[in-house]
């Protein structure tokens, strides 16, 4: 059943696999060309003329055939941009029928629908012809994120997930499955584990240190104080990385300094398979869509103890985003 009646979810979710289509084949077609001097805040943040290509592809189809979502896209987004509660039209029209004692006309179409979109989520990867990335398509309302469309156009794997409707993989046969992709084994502990996390784009500072103190912690042995878990990889595309979660191929994630259009598709879609989206820091068990510290966990008995287990390896107090809890 669907969360949100007044919003068709599966019209928009087959429109968004159309969109999530046409933008692959822009992707795989394109050279990598810088756009302007190909850096954004610094070297290791990038930017090419087909993210561009693909965002205005993506926003002016979406305002075309949904003109009542807001947008919000990685290329296009302004400092201080915000997912914000405030009185749009639809907003004041909602008010104004409370106020008129109409209320059972008011829907929860009146709540704010934002679709958030990372054209190209893995942009240094795309960069160097590396095939891990993808195009994220995901749409929030009231700030929960309801729908995911995830396309990665090099191996041809779609995921897509809707809220109360589970999460798919489509593959390259066009073979659809049902995630998680195998049945979950419960947790023991994280010397049990795969993990991902990611450096990010800050390469100095407090947050840059606590990042990875915590992966040497995450990856040393018992004897030396660490989880040794199995192992740590970074990949380089947050949506993609969730999407491993769902699927049940990675046990967690854990990553701060990314974007809501980092996460927002593939919230859902680890959601419905199961599994969990936490913060970075302990008790932080109900993150915001734009807070900026994420940890995704997949399905499986003791998720919890494994979160815990999780956050007591974290070295210290990260500056960037904020957490739900203080
Ligand atoms: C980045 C990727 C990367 C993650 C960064 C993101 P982009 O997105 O998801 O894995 O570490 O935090 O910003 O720049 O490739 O769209
Ligand atoms: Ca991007």
């Amino acid at each position: 059943m669907s969360s949100s009646p007044s919003v068709d979810l599966q019209d928009v979710h087959d429109f968004l696999i159309d969109v999530a289509y046409r933008a692959g084949g822009m992707i795989t077609s394109a050279k990598p060309v810088a756009a302007g001097s190909g850096m954004k805040k610094n070297s290791a943040d990038l930017v090419t003329e087909t993210d561009q290509a693909v965002e205005k592809m993506v926003s002016s189809s979406l305002k075309e055939k949904y003109p009542e979502f807001e947008f919000m896209g990685e290329e296009t987004y302004k400092e201080g941009d915000k997912l914000s509660d405030a009185p749009t039209l639809k907003r004041r029209i909602k008010t104004f029928l409370k106020i008129q004692n109409l209320d059972s006309l008011t829907s929860p179409s009146l709540f704010p629908s934002h679709s958030i979109v990372d054209p190209i989520d893995g942009t240094t990867n795309f960069f160097h012809g590396h095939p891990y990335l993808c195009v994220s398509l995901g749409l929030a309302i009231n700030q929960k994120p309801v729908l995911g469309v995830i396309y990665n156009p090099f191996t041809k794997t779609l995921y897509t997930g809707i809220k109360g409707q589970g999460a798919y993989l489509t593959d390259p046969c066009h073979n659809r499955a049902r995630l998680p992709l195998r049945d979950p084994e419960p947790f023991r502990d994280l010397s049990h584990c795969l993990v991902a996390v990611e450096w990010g784009s800050d390469r100095d500072g407090n947050d840059f240190k606590v990042k990875t103190d915590t992966f040497a912690k995450l990856c040393a042995s018992k004897e030396a104080g660490g989880a040794m878990v199995h192992g740590i990889r970074s990949l380089g595309s947050a949506e993609l990385n969730m999407c491993g979660v769902a699927a049940g191929h990675l046990d967690l994630y854990w990553e701060s300094g990314c974007w809501a259009w980092d996460v927002c598709a593939a919230w859902v879609i680890v959601e419905e398979a199961g599994g969990k989206v936490v913060g970075c820091h302990q008790g932080d068990w109900d993150p915001k869509i734009d807070q900026r510290r994420y940890m995704s966990v997949r399905a499986g008995q003791d998720q919890e103890k494994i979160v815990e287990e999780f956050w007591g390896c974290v070295q210290g107090k990260l500056e960037v985003g904020y957490d739900t809890v203080s």
